[in-house]
Order: structure tokens, then sequence, then C-alpha cells
């Protein structure tokens, strides 16, 4: 069996610091090296190797890959849906710049798979709103939605032309209490939680029927494993699969809060960040990805509230009991 030499690109960030956490327990500790433009997260320092890199930096890249005798790639750096709104030529220069220096990289080396996530950004107003199909109209109307249509087509491209055996998936908002998010119109669903333990109040950017495509991390990291650990001849969908898990909104999941913490209470002050959830669709079909390689997720609304919970107040005792 070939041994695998991981590298993960973007590897502080709110997906990055969990899944290279995940493929070190699968692969061994050592065989997974963390990368990144930003200072190593703490919850990576001391498992694994970790280096320092811009993944614009093609040579510097190159050279990574290289040395490492890296195998296989997930490249997770990128500027997500609302900060790509404030700075558009860059979101664009950083989504696709990245993915390209990494796919030609691939085609040189003897990296033979290439993880390269997708988002529900590709859908615009003019696609289905309710389980929204893997195959239907897709107008993004946000610079990252654009990034990453274009960025599908080019894994397509890559995989159909010179064989690079590139996956992806088009992750929905993303849940999570060990790394913070990024910079995404999905973020309430974190910060929610946060303010909830600390303030018991939130003040959601968002409006209260809002609903929006989301899934908790574990199931997100599994569908990321089980996705790159799958037969080549079961990936039928060479542009990016979309994978389901539940679809909520913000009075939703404040109403679940409420039932752990029943003096939570939310206000709405909608921003910029509106139209860009407006212009997703609501919930996702996900039957390609079940069929293909039998994608199930395990945490729907409710496990995912009680779960988040339990650990942020955890985390809080833990912090409490260090001052
Ligand atoms: P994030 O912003 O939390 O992390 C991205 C990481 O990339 C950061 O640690 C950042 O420092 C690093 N980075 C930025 N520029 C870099 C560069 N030039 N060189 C090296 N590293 C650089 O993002 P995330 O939420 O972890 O998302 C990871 C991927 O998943 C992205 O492609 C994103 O579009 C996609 N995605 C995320 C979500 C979500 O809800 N988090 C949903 C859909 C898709
Ligand atoms: N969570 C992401 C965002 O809101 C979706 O890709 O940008």
């Amino acid at each position: 069996m070939m041994k695998e030499r991981i590298l993960v690109i973007g590897a502080c960030g709110q997906i990055g610091v969990e899944l290279t956490l995940a493929l070190r327990k699968i692969y061994g500790a050592s065989n997974v090296v963390a990368s990144d433009m930003r200072e190593e997260n703490k919850l990576l320092t001391g498992t694994g190797p970790y280096v320092s890199l811009d993944v614009m930096n093609k040579e510097m890249l190159h050279v990574q890959i290289i040395r490492q005798n890296i195998t296989q790639i997930y490249l997770l750096a990128a500027i997500l849906s609302a900060t790509g709104e404030k700075n558009p030529n860059l979101a664009w220069s950083l989504n696709m710049q990245s993915l390209l220096n990494v796919l030609e990289i691939a085609r040189d080396e003897n990296v033979h798979k290439v993880y390269w996530p997708s988002s529900i950004a590709v859908f615009g107003p003019t696609s289905p709103k309710i389980n929204c199909p893997q195959q239907t109209i897709i107008e993004p109307t946000t610079v990252y939605g654009i990034s990453k249509y274009a960025g599908e087509f080019w894994c397509n491209y890559y995989f159909h032309r010179y064989n690079v055996d590139v996956r992806s998936i088009r992750y929905p908002g993303l849940i999570s209490y060990k790394s913070q998010p990024g910079g995404g119109t999905t973020d309430y669903a974190v910060e929610i939680f946060y303010d909830a333990i600390s303030e018991r109040k939130y003040n959601c950017f968002l409006k209260k029927d809002t609903f929006l495509p989301m899934m908790y991390m574990p199931d997100a990291i599994r569908a990321t494993i089980e996705l790159m650990e799958a037969p080549a001849e079961n990936i039928n969908i060479r542009t990016s699969y979309n994978v389901a898990a539940m679809s909520f909104s913000p009075a939703e999941i404040a109403a679940e809060i409420k039932k752990h913490i029943p003096d939570f209470s939310i206000s709405y002050e909608p921003d910029y960040r509106q139209p860009i959830a407006e212009s997703w669709p609501q919930s996702i079909d996900d039957s390609f990805a079940q069929k293909d390689w039998h994608w199930s997720p395990k945490f729907d609304l409710s496990a995912m509230a009680a779960d988040m919970i339990s650990n942020l107040e955890e985390q809080n005792i833990e912090k409490n009991d260090q001052i």
C-alpha cells in the first residue's frame, strides 16, 4: 500500500484545524503536514508537522510538495462570501490562483489525490430554493460563488484532461466549536452559540425567517474523508457534490438554544449579508452523494445544538478554571 503524505493548506481555519486532526488520526501524525499563512492554531501545536506557507507563492508550494514527498493535498485556503464582497478582486485572485497552483503542481508531481471544497454559494437566485438539485440553473451573484463555480469546472477539467483525481463537496454553512469561522454569511449560526453562553442574547445579522442549509462540523469532516476514501470508479461527479444535513432559520435555532438556556433572547439587524443569504437555496438535494459514496448525516438541529452547547460550556468552565 502506498504511504500517504498529506498537505493541508489553510489548516488553521474553521475546517482546517479539525480536518488536520482527523487526518492525523487516520494517516499518522507525522504524515499530515499542516500549513497556513497565519500562526499555527494552538489546537494543532504539538500534534504534527507545521509549515508556514502562502499558497499564492507557487514556487514555495512546489518546493514544499517535493521536499515533504506529498501524495495528497487538501486545499482549504479561500476568502468566503461576506469577506469576498468587501474585496472582490482579492477573493477572485486567492480562490482561483490557489486552485490553479495546486492543480498544476499535482499534474506534474507525484500527487495522486486533491481535495478542494466548493459551496452552496455556487447557487443563485434563479436556482430552486427547496431541495436544490445537483444539476440545475446555477447563476451565482457573489464573487465567492462565481469563484467556486469556476473552480468546480477547473477540477472537472484537470480530471478529464490530465487525470488528476480531484474531488469536491459543496459544503453548506458549517457549525463548529473548536475553531472560529472566517467571514461567511452562515457564521451567525456559530456566533449565536458563543453569545448565548456568554451574554444570554444575540443580535443576528440575518432576518428571523432566513432558511439556509447547514451542517455540523463532525458530519462535514466525515463527509470529506468518506468522499476522499471512496473508490475512484464510484465518483461520478467531478465538479462538486451537493451534501445536506439540516436547514433552519435564525428563529428556529434561537428556539432550540432556548430549550437549553431559557433566558436567551435574540434580536435582528439584517445587514449586507441578508441579500447574499437570500440568493442561496434553503435546502439541498444530495441524492448523488448518497448514491455514489453512501453519504448520510448524523446530526440534525437538535443534536447539533445540544452538542455545541455542552462543548462550549465545558470550554468556558476550563477557561474559568485557568483564571
Ligand atoms: P477559513 O477562512 O476559516 O480558513 C481559511 C484558512 O486559509 C485560514 O486559516 C487562512 O489563514 C488560510 N489562508 C488564507 N490565505 C492563504 C494563503 N494565501 N496561503 C495559505 N493559507 C491561506 O475558511 P474555512 O471555513 O475553513 O473554509 C475552508 C474551505 O471550505 C474554503 O474553500 C471555503 O470556501 C470552504 N467552505 C467553507 C464553508 C464554511 O461554512 N466554513 C462552507 C462552504 C465552503
Ligand atoms: N459558509 C460559507 C459562507 O457563508 C458558505 O460557503 O460563505
